[in-house]
């Protein structure tokens, strides 16, 4: 009985790893040859314009893709926009996300959608723009797989615990990315994107000011290092003022995030912890070390991400609006 129970159990698993992998499979970077051949371009071109207006465009549509494949796959249900303020973006976890990831989103949607209506879901669309935003900071570019759907589920109540906090430590980091088919390599990889983009001093101020009973400071924080946060994040600051994330090459995305790393000049406990602990030690140094290995990794890595949890086929829908369930 244990046994055939066992082998239930068994069957179950295969067969939900074939519907998972077999969703995945389903995305292939020319989907759209026959019904929308220009998507990339348009797209392309409505996020150049909105990065020429503000950089802050670069940062915030990474994160935004980031956010929004870890809550419900990558659908974006982060995009809806609520009355009541109870949906995705609502949520505290998302409270942060800056409106021009939003933005950038919203306008190569309507831009899309002059010449091929109803055909490119925003799913796709954030995908695609989440890759031009890493070639335009100087990252590496990669073919984006196409043919997700956009979701119909969008709460604020599902995103508590299905985002990482900046003061987790590796089994934490490494347990959120496996639950969405990710190695704790591609974690690894992925933090790489903290090499552009601003956090807001909440986020790290107990690594300054409060971290133990013995210690003020953080010990694995690099001493000139906490100085300077201090000086820009001093004791009860305004919640609106945020740092650049990489203090030295803050809008281009390289390496220099993993030779920060290196040096103590990670900016939250779950950066700088990939270079404490000594099971991500060799891949940090690996990646400080040789920018071009670093860079075939984020693509690989990005690519698996966007497979998060996607919809494909007859589920979900083609939003008209980003914004809104049709
Ligand atoms: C590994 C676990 C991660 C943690 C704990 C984490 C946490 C954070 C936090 C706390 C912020 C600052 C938000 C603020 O104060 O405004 C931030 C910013 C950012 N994160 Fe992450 N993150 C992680 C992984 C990622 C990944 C995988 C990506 C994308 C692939 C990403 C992209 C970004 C970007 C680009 C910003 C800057 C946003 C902006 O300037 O608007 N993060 N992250």
């Amino acid at each position: 009985m244990a046994m055939q129970v066992g082998r239930r159990f068994a069957l179950v698993v295969v067969f939900l790893m074939a519907v998972r992998f077999g969703e995945a499979a389903q995305l292939r970077p020319n989907f759209y040859q026959s019904s929308c051949a220009n998507v990339e371009t348009i797209v392309r071109q409505a996020v150049a314009k909105k990065v020429s207006q503000t950089f802050v465009t670069i940062p915030a549509t990474l994160r935004l893709f980031f956010h929004d494949c870890f809550v419900e796959g990558c659908d974006a249900s982060v995009m809806i926009f609520s009355r009541k303020a109870d949906a995705e973006k609502d949520a505290p976890d998302n409270m942060s996300l800056a409106g021009d990831g939003f933005d950038t989103v919203i306008k190569a949607k309507q831009a899309v959608e002059a010449q091929c209506p109803g055909v490119v879901s925003c799913a796709d669309i954030l995908a695609i723009a989440a890759r031009d935003v890493v070639v335009l900071s100087g990252g590496p570019n990669f073919a984006v797989e196409l043919g997700r759907r956009d979701g119909l589920i969008s709460k604020a109540s599902r995103v508590a615990g299905r985002l990482p906090g900046p003061e987790f430590n590796l089994n934490l980091l490494s347990s959120l990315f496996r639950i969405n088919n990710l190695t704790t390599y591609d974690m690894i990889t992925l933090s790489g994107a903290h090499s552009v983009g601003f956090s807001h001093c909440s986020r790290f101020a107990k690594r300054l000011y409060s971290f133990s009973s013995s210690s003020q400071v953080d010990p694995s924080l690099n001493l000139a290092y906490a100085r300077l946060l201090m000086r820009a994040c001093p004791r009860n600051v305004d919640a609106t003022i945020a740092v650049n994330m990489d203090p030295f090459t803050p809008t281009i995305f390289d390496n220099v995030y993993y030779r920060n790393l290196v040096n103590g000049e990670g900016l939250f406990t779950s950066d700088q912890v990939l270079h404490t602990n000594l099971l991500s030690r060799p891949i940090v140094r690996k990646f400080a070390a040789n920018q071009t290995i670093f860079f075939k990794a984020f693509a690989e890595s990005m690519v698996k991400l966007g497979r998060v949890g996607v919809k494909t086929g007859k589920q979900g829908e083609i939003r008209r609006d980003c914004t809104a369930f049709n």
